[in-house]
């Protein structure tokens, strides 16, 4: 199975803060660093890293040749993004000493993405494929029904989320990976319950299979027939960004390789862990050799405790 990921690519301005800057206050930085990231970029070197073959589609501007040169040597491959006129994509990120962030993007190239290029992009993709989105691009409910049409598998990971996805038809889509924050906006709650998220979100859409994610207090999948719950694998927070791409990319490339649901889940929050104790979003994600070996190395110690 070849997965296309149609998506963000964003050049992060990552700042380490004492505290986030409040309305009207000006804040000195402790450190700056730039780095490779956008969600869609994010999640594709995860994906190339658990070993998925992935292709990244979308759009940079002339100064975005670091974004393709990163996602290459990650092992995605690039050749069908396109440069256009725009300035490559942005993030301003805040990150406090507990690791948490607060993220601003600026679009640019990312929402530039016309429907004729993302006709031709899939012309390369066929049936039994996977089509990945994320929402910082431009046409995300158009490629979901021209992927759909061709018999894709169309996952969509609904972040940021936003009033626009009121529009889209999301009947069509097989996969939700979200956050609890997106769980509740899309199911229209306010329920604070992990599970009656997931239960109103299954009434919206019945034929659709959910990871929610739920930072330190672990995960859920859920289909038609099964529920069940991921615990996280604890770890020294250093930095939190990337790390739900992390596990999309990790959770997908395990479905895509054909491992079980509980499998895919158990590799997606290992990897997710490893990479909140790293700076950077890209840069923080693990290969699939550190992840199995860990993966290893905690199951033996299980072992020796039962
Ligand atoms: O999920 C983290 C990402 O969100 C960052 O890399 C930033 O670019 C924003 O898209």
């Amino acid at each position: 199975m070849k997965v296309l990921n149609l998506g963000s690519l964003n050049i992060d301005k990552t700042y380490t803060v004492d505290h986030f800057a409040e309305a009207g206050e000006t804040i000195q930085a402790t450190t700056y660093a730039e780095f490779c990231g956008g969600k869609g970029l994010n999640q594709s070197i995860a994906l190339a890293k658990a070993g998925a073959e992935v292709f990244h589609a979308g759009c940079v501007g002339q100064d975005g040749a670091a974004l393709i040169e990163t996602l290459e040597s990650a092992g995605v491959k690039t050749e069908l993004i396109r440069t256009n006129h725009e300035p490559s994509g942005h993030a301003v990120i805040q990150v406090n000493h507990s690791g948490q962030n607060k993220i601003m993007i600026f679009g640019g190239a990312n929402t530039h993405i016309p429907p004729g290029y993302i006709d031709q992009v899939l012309e390369h993709f066929h049936r039994g494929d996977m089509l990945l989105l994320q929402n910082e691009i431009s046409n995300v409910s158009y490629a979901i029904e021209q992927a759909k049409e061709k018999g894709l598998t169309v996952v969509f990971n609904p972040s940021p989320i936003s009033s626009s996805i009121t529009h889209y038809n999301l009947s069509k889509t097989d996969y939700f990976i979200l956050n609890e924050v997106e769980g509740r906006k899309l199911a229209g709650t306010c329920t604070e319950d992990a599970r009656e998220i997931l239960l109103e979100l299954q009434k919206k859409y019945p034929n659709s299979v959910f990871v929610l994610t739920l930072g330190d207090k672990g995960s859920y999948y859920a289909d038609e027939t099964t529920v069940f719950y991921q615990e996280i694998f604890p770890s020294d927070v250093i930095d939190t960004t990337g790390a739900g791409d992390t596990f999309t990319g990790y959770f997908l490339a395990g479905i895509a390789r054909g491992r079980s649901a509980r499998e895919a889940m158990r590799y997606a929050s290992l990897a997710s862990s490893l990479s909140v104790s790293r700076p950077g979003a890209s840069p923080s994600i693990p290969d699939e050799e550190e992840v199995c070996r860990i993966l290893a190395q905690k199951e033996k110690e299980l072992q020796m405790v039962h």
